[in-house]
């Protein structure tokens, strides 16, 4: 076997470079920055500043006041974006999940309320319907419970333009209906949002991982049955490529994969064929396994928390959406 480093000892000696800090630094392949986190924050539409959820220890649901205040200390960390993601109250939900499209709900108040508080931050919106549905899925349905694809789509291009025009920088479909990137591409062109930015949750497995999520936004004993016909199978990497190929012809300008850490050589494969920009989102039950174990006193859990991150830009991601943004960036001195 030739290698491209012939490697005899002692001529060299790998523990050189690892001897003390400043050599470590020096020769460090990646680092993680502020720039590098996008704050992924819960919302809610009630008076009550912050409510604790309990599945995702030292997360908070915070209004709408709270979450313009929020975005003022993302831009003082160097957090560069927030992607909300809200609560409403149940009384609201139906099967169609028509809040979604009521142009004074809660998403777009609390964009509204972040953009006067912070214009330099981006806000990324979530496009599904999952915390508006009775049922919560993140479409609509028919009467065996199968989610429509079309249909689906002709309401998620509403969402996207209701988004776009309270201000939302970046428009998010984390549905995962075929064509939808299309579908919302071409509405955001012809309703004057040229410049909204897509960024698709393209590969998206069918996790368990998504477990603590539920509880925050409220859609915890809403789910009937799960989402596998419409988000991917985690036995599969090929498929990943067919959906991210096809959501850039369809007009997306970074892609996202998702959950993060289990599927870290999916990040690799995207980001290596397709270099553009790929983000990882270290999603709900991430957060809430190392809040877990720290909690117990199992793992140091802010080491934890940064090997994590950093683990995601070895991995070729650009960024990572994090419940721990504002903890990391407060560490790494934004
Ligand atoms: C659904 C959506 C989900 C998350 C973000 N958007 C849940 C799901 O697909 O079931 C999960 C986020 C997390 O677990 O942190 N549109």
């Amino acid at each position: 076997m030739t290698t491209p480093f012939p490697q005899t000892f002692p001529a060299t000696r790998l523990r050189r470079l690892r001897q003390s800090g400043w050599i470590r630094n020096l020769t460090a392949e990646s680092v993680l920055t502020p720039a590098d986190l996008i704050w992924s924050m819960v919302v809610h539409d009630g008076d009550e500043a912050r409510i604790p959820v309990s599945a995702m220890p030292g997360l908070e649901r915070l209004n709408v006041k709270e979450a313009a205040a929020a975005a003022k200390r993302a831009a003082k960390l160097g957090i560069p974006a927030i992607a909300i993601f809200p609560h409403i109250n149940p009384d609201r939900k139906d099967e169609d999940g028509s809040e979604s499209l009521n142009p004074d709900g809660l998403i777009p108040t609390v964009i509204k309320a972040m953009k006067d508080a912070a214009p330099e931050v981006g806000i990324i919106c979530d496009v599904a319907l999952d915390p508006f549905t009775s049922h919560g899925h993140d479409g609509l349905i028919d009467e065996t419970g199968y989610v429509l694809n079309d249909e689906t789509s002709a309401v998620l291009l509403e969402q996207a333009l209701l988004q776009a025009d309270a201000g939302a920088d970046i428009v998010a479909p984390s549905d995962m209906m075929d064509g939808r990137i299309g579908a919302i591409r071409s509405a955001l062109e012809e309703n004057g949002f040229s410049n909204t930015m897509i960024l698709s949750y393209a590969a998206k497995y069918a996790s368990g991982f998504y477990g603590p999520y539920r509880e925050a936004i409220g859609s915890a004993t809403a789910l009937i049955g799960d989402k596998k016909t419409y988000q991917q199978n985690p036995a599969n990497t090929d498929e990943a490529l067919r959906e991210v190929a096809m959501d850039i012809q369809e007009g997306a300008d970074m892609v996202m994969v998702k959950p993060g850490l289990p599927y870290l050589d999916i990040v690799r494969r995207v980001s290596e064929t397709f270099a553009l920009p790929t983000f990882a989102f270290q999603v709900s039950g991430e957060y809430a396994m190392i809040q877990a174990a720290a909690q117990n006193g199992w793992i140091d859990g802010e080491r934890v928390m940064m090997e994590t991150l950093l683990s995601f830009k070895r991995a070729g991601a650009s960024g990572v959406i994090t419940y721990f943004a504002e903890t990391a960036a407060q560490k790494l001195g934004g």
